[in-house]
């Protein structure tokens, strides 16, 4: 199928160079002519394992077509789909800025019965919005409006967007639904003929394993549902796992007074499968570009139709809260005086197998420590340039772990890269001035480290 998709962000781009994979021809627009060249360069202008080699196929095989105009891609197209940024606004209501400039240019030059497909994370209602965009544009082509909300994680986008989970689909039109459903089984078909175990790197970090690769049929996998519906699932889908996630932080903080081990009580209540073993990994908190900004967005929509959504705001409350529980137990551990003691942050993006540091739970920690006057050092694999902008100008920035943990009083985990989870603690021990572990993911080996004569503190462990 010939195809737009308007946004080359994580979703735009891993869905256009996978589309162009498959065997179809795709148009990637973006109004940022750096990011469009860099991608003709064959590179993305952000890290995702794997992407770039799919971008630089994409290109090869003229399959993948980066653009700034939308003129050249959209009247060529059957589909587009919009996959622009829908940031949250300081009351946090969602900026629908990007989605109304893109559908009014898509208005502009597409051609009868086009299908749009609305990727991009937004507030129930957008979708009817979008119609009356395009309706008072004064075409008089027909069109379609469908939602079909994206469900891939960062690290594992590749693996997320070929093995996915469901096909949400929204929309009045069957017709229009049907062409999406067939445009996403090239994407099922072309998984089937990789080997799918070799993007699961990062996958598995909060999930159950995810060896099970294409065994329901795509067929039974795609939901079809009203556009309203569709866009509700997503929020609401980010919504709950957040909610796993406080939940866990919240007995993790119970464990800390009793003796529990945090781990051992999710192990035991995922091991129930109406509750799962998914997502209940306590630690520093959760961050990123979506859960923070679509947790703000459903309790301001609850609240335009007149609901209080208490329960969602007590999962971001804990949440916020995190960050200052895990200061206090840095302050434990020097008996309150941080100043001048050399602390460690190993990781810096929001979660592995990424660069991005959007309200990375680690850049929060990392700037209160500084300003209570520690010495803070700080590394991390891929984000140093992204968390640059971003931290107090008194932190170091170490050119590796063995640069980061020397001298070091303490050092932190608060990004669980397999690097710094499988550290040699026997090598690197010799490093510290104080051997203290602060595990911000309950990921280090704690009975092993012990021995080794670390003195090892984590979240309910
Ligand atoms: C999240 C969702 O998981 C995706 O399904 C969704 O498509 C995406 O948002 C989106 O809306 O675009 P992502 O932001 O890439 O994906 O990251 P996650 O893997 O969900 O992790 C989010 C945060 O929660 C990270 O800071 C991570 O460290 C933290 N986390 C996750 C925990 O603290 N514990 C857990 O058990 C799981």
């Amino acid at each position: 199928m010939n195809v737009s998709i308007v946004g080359t962000g994580y979703v735009g781009l891993t869905t256009g160079a996978l589309l162009a994979a498959a065997g179809n021809k795709v148009y990637c627009i973006d109004i940022d002519s750096t990011k469009i060249k860099k991608i003709k360069n064959g590179t993305a202008p952000f890290y995702e394992p794997y992407l770039d080699k799919f971008i630089k196929e994409g290109l090869k095989h003229k399959n993948l077509i980066p653009t700034t105009s939308y003129r050249e891609a959209i009247p060529k197209s059957e589909i587009a789909l919009i996959c622009v940024g829908t940031p949250s606004k300081g009351d946090g209501s969602v900026d629908l800025t990007y989605i109304n400039q893109a559908v009014r240019t898509i208005g502009k030059h597409m051609k009868n019965d086009l299908v749009l497909v609305q990727k991009s994370t937004v507030p129930v209602g957008t979708g009817r919005k979008i119609e009356r965009i395009l309706k008072n544009g004064n075409r008089k082509d027909r069109f379609h409006v469908t939602s079909c909300p994206e469900f891939l994680s960062e690290g594992s986008a590749i693996l997320d967007t070929l093995n996915i989970s469901r096909l949400v689909i929204g929309g009045d039109s069957k017709k229009a639904k049907d062409a999406v459903i067939r445009l996403f089984k090239s994407l099922d078909e072309y998984s089937k003929k990789v080997d799918l175990q070799k993007f699961s790197k990062y996958a598995n970090i909060y999930r159950k394993s995810t060896k099970d690769f294409n065994k329901t049929p795509y067929e039974d996998r795609v939901l079809s549902v009203s556009l309203e519906s569709a866009e509700l699932i997503k929020v609401t889908a980010n919504a709950f796992l957040t909610m796993k996630i406080s939940f866990a932080n919240s007995i993790a903080r119970i464990c800390d007074k009793v003796g529990a081990d945090i781990n051992e009580v999710m192990e035991g209540i995922g091991m129930d499968d109406r509750i799962g073993k998914s997502f209940l990994h306590a630690g520093l908190g959760w961050g990123g570009g979506c859960f923070p900004k679509d947790a703000a967005g459903l309790i301001y929509s609850s609240e335009e139709v007149g609901f209080d959504f208490k329960l969602l705001k007590a999962v971001v409350d804990i949440n916020n809260s995190q960050i200052l529980y895990f200061v206090r137990k840095v302050q434990e551990i020097f008996n309150g005086k941080l100043e001048g003691k050399t602390i460690t942050i190993l990781g810096l993006s929001f979660k592995p197998g990424t660069s991005d540091v959007r309200i990375s739970p680690a850049i929060k920690l990392v700037n209160n420590l500084a300003r209570r006057q520690a010495k803070v050092k700080v590394y991390d694999p891929e984000a140093m340039n992204e968390a640059k902008t971003e931290i107090f100008e008194s932190v170091y920035f170490s050119s590796s772990t063995d640069d980061a943990l020397k001298n070091s009083d303490l050092a932190i985990l608060t990004t669980d890269w397999p690097e710094f989870v499988d550290l040699d603690f026997k090598k690197v021990k010799s490093k510290f001035e104080t051997p203290n572990l602060l595990d911000g993911r309950n990921k280090w080996p704690k009975e092993k480290v012990t021995k080794l004569g670390y003195n090892y503190h984590g979240i309910g462990r």
